[in-house]
């Protein structure tokens, strides 16, 4: 027993590292030098060494924001840029908002006072439409860039360029695995690939690691279940283990939650007086307040479980964990040029995520990795995951370029050139949404149009449409709901049955985009829903999401306000019967005219299949037609779990439609 209160006193002084004790903090000086002399520089470090809150605090009170400029620091994902926002923030002792604040899509913390602001790289991007040189930053950190996102392998580009014009901006790439040189090497060639004066250009400051060893072990033989395995293996660590706390990876949400609930079963059979468990998610789009729960330390006897996606390999950082369970595999989303869709694939994960993933054990203490796959299994792994824009729909990134006058997407400066089989589509697809044309120019209004707004091109295109359509309110209701990504609807306790019985109060029979309206509706509708959260509970809601699609909306709207776009003269009610057609059958040809692309039908067998016919899906059990019959429909979004393609969010079309609102595709789809 007193042993066991010594342990735990130990790792509590552990776990409070003051900014002081952190291995960057010896960097100061040097890194604050290098930022002062060259252009750009490359900081590589362990995950944890302190780069992401720290470099920007140091350039702080260096004085890089006295003359009224601020500091940028991009994520790749918007859990990271909220969390170290909040972080920074409480280290400098002021309120989030102020002299740090974060900004992500559709949701500003910032002020006139912000100095340090976190951003994802994809806003960035967006922001350098109406600023492209950037000239509100004196600093721009690029962090994370080893993650290769689309976004941010884009802005180091884009960067490059505008280093030329802006020769006092400093940028500084942040990575934490040791391709250094590539990034560099990146910064300091010309186009032709020859490199020029690198010693003038940049320069890469590395963080000695200061981690503890991480013993890795291996099953004996392949496991046919990899997710009961690494339950079983949590179950041993809790009880044969001393205190530290457990980081199990799985590859998303639904398998987040089996294995939560498979926990919780095993610990009801844990004798009684032993120690606690306590299982926590952790995956982008968790409810910000959930979140929290994550990284606040466990009550004394409570060991946590931390359930996580690949977001805790390198962004997040929770202090305590001592072992990781890693069962091998990442959702890694990819895109089929051939046939034009994008699968989420659970895959194999590279060699340098396993070894990251293990990396997470040894921060605080030496760990241990419990790896779920055999030793021969591991040496077989692919090296590095490949970067995102060699396996991504290019279309909104194109589009992007292109609004920023990138001529060339072809030959634009990137820094792993995507397949062109991939830049192809997505000018074909551009074109075939009316936001290129012919010559593979952007069009305007409507390409610029599409660009600049915070939506993908399909549901871009279909929301400027609405207007002449008639149903420029319920698209704007119903695009504000498709940003939700699916997450409107919560089983609350776990209870799917009354989820279903909610879900079904709203269905209509022309599908998921007029049902997710009627939801939006009665939340609003003072009658009804009232915006209140009690009322969300009762319909298996999620209240904070609801919020969300309410300010989205209005964020829309002031969109599409600047941009001249209103509603039509007859407002949407009075247009009801406007053309004979009512409002629902507008909003249903208003979305075949963005999502044609995205077009099946239905089979006998409940199966649905493409137009060419090459693919066969399966409505999501969280559609209204998951056993339920249609004929053609357009559907919002593909993913590809265990073998069997689903689809999301569908709407009926008729087969006229596809060919009425988009001939020239069609066209080249029969022959
Ligand atoms: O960016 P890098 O991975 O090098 O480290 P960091 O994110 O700056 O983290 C430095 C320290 O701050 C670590 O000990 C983290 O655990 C801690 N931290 C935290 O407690 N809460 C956060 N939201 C972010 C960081
Ligand atoms: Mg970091």
């Amino acid at each position: 027993m007193a042993e066991e209160e010594e342990a735990g006193a130990s790792l509590i002084a552990e776990l409070y590292k003051p900014p002081a004790l952190l291995p960057i903090a010896q960097l100061r000086n040097p890194l604050l030098y290098a930022i002062e002399t060259f252009p750009v520089t490359i900081i590589v470090g362990e995950t944890g060494s302190g780069k992401t809150t720290q470099i920007p605090q140091f350039l702080y009170k260096a004085g890089w924001t006295n003359d009224g400029s601020q500091i940028a620091v991009t994520q790749p994902r918007r859990i990271a840029a909220t969390s170290v926002g909040a972080r920074v923030a409480e280290e400098l002792g002021c309120q989030l908002g102020q002299e740090v604040g974060y900004s992500i899509r559709f949701e500003d913390v910032t002020s006139e006072k912000t100095k340090i602001k976190f951003l994802t790289d994809g806003l960035l991007l967006r922001e350098m439409l109406v600023d492209p040189l950037l000239k509100r930053y004196s600093v721009v950190m690029v962090d994370e860039a080893h993650e290769r996102s689309i976004s941010s392998d884009i802005l180091l580009s884009l960067l490059k360029k505008v280093l030329r014009a802006r020769p006092d901006l400093r940028v500084v790439v942040s990575s934490a695995t040791l391709d250094a040189e590539k990034f560099l090497d990146f910064f300091a060639s010309d186009q032709g690939g020859t490199i020029n004066m690198k010693e003038d250009y940049g320069t890469i400051v590395s963080i000695e690691g200061r981690t503890h060893p991480v013993d890795i072990f291996y099953t004996s033989s392949p496991t046919n279940n990899y997710i009961e395995q690494a339950v079983d293996t949590a179950m041993s660590i809790h009880t044969n283990e001393s205190d530290g706390d457990i980081l199990l990876f799985v590859t998303g949400r639904e398998e987040i939650d089996d294995t939560i609930d498979m926990i919780a079963d095993h610990i009801a059979d844990l004798p009684p007086g032993s120690k606690t468990l306590q299982p926590l998610p952790l995956y982008a789009g968790l409810p910000t307040d959930q979140q929290m729960y994550v990284f606040q330390k466990p009550g004394e006897n409570v060991r946590k479980i931390i359930v996580a996606t690949n977001i805790a390999e390198a962004s997040v950082t929770i202090d305590g964990i001592i072992y990781v369970i890693d069962t091998g595999y990442v959702k890694l989303r990819t895109y089929d040029p051939a046939v034009g869709i994008e699968r989420l694939n659970v895959v194999p994960v590279s060699k340098a995520s396993a070894t990251q993933r293990a990396g997470r054990a040894g921060r605080t203490r030496p760990g241990k990795c419990y790896r779920m796959y055999t030793e021969a299994a591991f040496e077989a792994l692919e090296p590095a995951t490949f970067p995102e824009i060699q396996r991504s729909n290019l279309a909104p990134v194109v589009l992007q370029l292109m609004n920023l006058g990138i001529q060339n997407v072809i030959r634009f400066d990137y820094l792993s050139n995507p397949p062109s089989a991939l830049v192809v589509r997505a000018l074909d697809l551009l074109f075939s949404l009316g936001a290129v044309d012919i010559h593979g120019r952007l069009t305007k209004p409507l390409g610029a149009r599409m660009a600049e707004l915070p939506l993908e091109p399909m549901l871009a295109r279909t929301l400027l449409n609405a207007p002449s359509f008639g149903c420029f309110s319920e698209m704007l209701s119903i695009s504000a709901m498709m940003t939700l990504q699916g997450t409107a609807f919560v089983a609350h306790d776990g209870n799917q049955k009354l989820l279903e019985k909610a879900r079904r109060r709203f269905a209509v029979k022309e599908g998921d985009h007029i049902t997710l309206y009627n939801v939006y509706q009665a939340f609003t509708n003072p009658a009804v829903g009232k915006q209140s959260s009690q009322w969300c509970r009762e319909n298996c809601l999620n209240y904070k999401a609801m919020l969300k699609a309410v300010s989205v909306r209005k964020q829309l709207r002031n969109y599409l306000d600047r941009m001249g776009i209103q509603e039509n003269a007859l407002a949407s009610s009075d247009a009801m019967t406007r053309g004979g057609l009512d409002v629902s059958e507008r909003v249903q040809r208003c979305l075949t005219t963005g999502f044609f692309a995205q077009a099946a039908r239905m089979k006998s067998d409940g199966s649905f299949v493409t137009v060419g016919g090459e693919t066969v899906l399966w409505a999501h059990p969280s559609s209204i037609f998951f056993h339920r019959n249609a004929d053609w429909v357009i559907y919002h979004e593909i993913q590809e779990t265990k073998g069997k393609v689903y689809i999301r969010d569908l709407t009926t079309v008729e087969a006229d439609w596809l060919t009425e609102y988009a001939p020239e595709y069609y066209k080249v789809k029969q022959k």
